[in-house]
């Protein structure tokens, strides 16, 4: 069995979306080990209450960053986590932070990766008049938004869209990517070359292991 740490600023839908998942099955052979945020008013911590999982609150305001992480690193690693899945955290990790991880860190990011990095980034791709938007999930390196990417869906704009009719499209396809890509990373043979993530054929997973 897998431990998920979860780490949320925000409402927590894609959180609550993994959460449902883990719990019917669609994401295999894992369980949330912890719900981790920044802020205590993050609506996400109280869902995972709700739901009987372990939360903690590290507050971030007003501490140098890395020493911050260290002891949201300390958490992840007393609960044993083997993948932490960033859902609406809003904070750049350190690269003390993911060199504890390697491989081993997931986002979410509400575009289609390289456009539109960074916050609000439905409202950047909408003004900019794109015809397809969409989300990624990649694993988390040193830059913002900008690991190997391990799911994309891609999300038509509709002549008749507002920006958020637009954001409410992308975040249905957020909740079913990132459990798409939460399954995928946990229990099937993958490799990443250079910046890109595949999913192995049964035939080289056999070669590997004979190897
Ligand atoms: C989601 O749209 C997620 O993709 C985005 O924040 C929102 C959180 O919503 N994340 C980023 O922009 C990260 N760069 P949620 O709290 O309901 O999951």
């Amino acid at each position: 069995m897998k431990q998920l740490g979860i780490l949320l600023s925000g409402r927590g839908s894609n959180f609550e979306a993994i959460a449902r998942n883990v719990a019917s099955g669609k994401i295999a052979n894992a369980r949330i080990a912890i719900v981790i945020s920044n802020r205590s008013d993050a609506g996400g911590i109280a869902t995972a209450k709700g739901l009987g999982l372990e939360t903690l609150v590290i507050p971030s305001k007003g501490k140098e960053r890395q020493a911050h992480d260290r002891e949201v690193v300390a958490a992840l690693q007393a609960h044993k986590v083997d993948l932490v899945c960033l859902a609406g955290y809003m904070r750049l990790l350190s690269p003390w932070f993911v060199k504890q991880f390697p491989q081993r860190i997931l986002n979410i990011h509400p575009s289609l990766l390289p456009a539109f990095p960074g916050l609000e980034a439905q409202q950047q791709a909408f003004a900019y008049g794109v015809k397809v938007a969409g989300c990624t999930v990649h694993f988390v390196d040193e830059e913002l938004d900008h690991g190997a990417i391990v799911v994309q869906r891609a999300v038509l704009v509709h002549d008749d869209d507002d920006e958020h009719t637009l954001a409410k499209r992308i975040l249905e396809q957020e909740h079913s990517a990132y459990t798409q890509a939460i399954d995928l990373v946990l229990n099937r043979e993958w490799t990443v070359a250079g910046r890109r993530f595949f999913q192995m054929q049964k035939s080289e997973v056999r070669m590997q292991k004979s190897e």
